[in-house]
């Protein structure tokens, strides 16, 4: 691509960071041996592995034990889920989850209601969050799993996931979170907030894609899933599979920067969020999507009614003009016969026009502010000159 490029779309994926291939390149090359070879060799990548593990734990606040490496987190989210319900099924066969989550768990729940399970998709309110008692309304003697996501990846809206866990634990049903949006971008620990099972990715936190991690818990209250793949026996029997050492190398060293990065880079991406919203916010018919308080930094979902959004990203992204190229997003799920304004919006109760018209802007840290500026003058021009088309 020779244009230059500004990119907000850093909750669909991320860059990667410099220091991550740095770390990850020699297990590509030199050092390309099988964690489980054991020749000296092998001994340097398993090493290698031991090394990220403990990373990745720790910016969760988890034991090594009990970290499961995956593709990614729609492999550990199908993990997770399909193995509660295999080894929980004794007690019942209800599970709860919210209209608000990623494809990837609605999608396995909805795999699992073919096979006899019961899903209650709770409705969230206009602000994106859950009414706690209506989710306590909802949990029953035979309920064997609540999954929640942490952060919403279109709005960034916070669920109360402490008060959901507890909740959920009164039942003596087990929580799990999504928390790819979260890990790396929020102070969290798997047991202050009482969470058994959590996944996440690598490509969001500026590692490649095709990495990420389930924690399981293993101390008090410790969780018993089955595989889905078998094998090798690798990951302690859960996820079978010769490791992909340089793509859990390369997560274990951003999982180390984001924690030792944290701060930092909230401060600098919350001053750059802010400054865009409130920027954008002065085009007129222009509203937030999601609660404004209870939300990650990183990211605003704006409406800009009477702009229709496919449009505006084209407009955005013109190879014809001059400016640079400017990736946004929004949620809308594009099939072979037609697309669909996103399901996120659409539970919190905005109707098919106001969805059709949302950006999802989603910084990171490699955003400035100068290509904020640009991306401001753009954004209204672009705006202004759809709604001329329209009025
Ligand atoms: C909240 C959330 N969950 C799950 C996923 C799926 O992650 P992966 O691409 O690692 O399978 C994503 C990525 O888009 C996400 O944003």
């Amino acid at each position: 691509m020779n244009k230059e490029l500004i990119y907000l779309d850093n909750n669909a994926t991320t860059q990667i960071d410099q220091r991550v291939l740095d770390a990850m390149l020699p297990y590509l090359t030199t050092n390309f041996a099988n964690a489980n070879s054991t020749h000296q060799f092998g001994v340097g990548a398993y090493n290698a592995v031991k090394e990220a593990r403990k990373q990745v734990a720790e910016i969760i606040g988890a034991e090594t034990n009990e970290i499961v490496f995956t593709s990614g987190a729609t492999e550990a989210i199908n993990l997770a889920i399909k193995g509660v319900a295999e080894s929980y099924s004794d007690k019942g066969k209800h599970i709860i989850t919210v209209e608000t989550e990623h494809s990837a768990v609605l999608d396995t729940c909805k795999f699992l209601e073919t096979k006899g399970f019961e899903v209650t998709y709770l409705p969230v309110q206009k602000n994106g969050l859950i009414d706690l008692d209506l989710f306590k309304s909802q949990l029953r003697e035979d309920t064997i799993l609540v999954s929640v996501m942490m952060v919403n990846n279109e709005t960034g809206v916070i669920q109360p996931i402490k008060e959901l866990a507890e909740l959920t634990h009164g039942v003596e049903a087990i929580f799990m979170t999504d928390a790819t949006q979260a890990v790396g971008k929020l102070e969290l620990n798997v047991d202050e907030l009482g969470i058994d099972l959590l996944c996440f990715s690598g490509h969001k936190i500026y590692a490649p894609k095709g990495v990420g991690a389930l924690y399981v818990r293993q101390r008090a209250n410790r969780i018993k899933i089955p595989a889905l793949l078998h094998g090798g026996g690798h990951e302690r029997g859960l996820r079978s599979g010769t490791l992909n050492v340089p793509g859990i190398v390369a997560l274990g060293k951003a999982c180390e920067l984001a924690q030792k990065e944290l701060e930092e880079n909230l401060k600098q991406i919350k001053e750059l969020r802010d400054y865009l919203e409130i920027q954008l916010l002065t085009i007129e018919n222009s509203f937030v999507n999601g609660d404004t308080k209870n939300r990650l930094y990183n990211v605003t979902n704006i409406c800009f009614v009477g702009a229709d959004s496919e449009a505006v990203i084209m407009g955005l992204s013109n190879p014809e003009n001059n400016l640079p190229l400017i990736a946004v997003s929004n949620g809308s799920a594009c099939t072979s016969t037609s697309i669909d304004p996103s399901h996120v919006l659409i539970a919190m109760g905005l109707d098919e026009n106001h969805a059709f018209n949302s950006i999802r802007f989603s910084l990171g840290k490699y955003n400035t502010k100068e290509e904020l500026n640009i991306v401001i003058n753009q954004v209204k021009t672009v705006v202004a000159g759809l709604r001329a088309m329209i009025f």
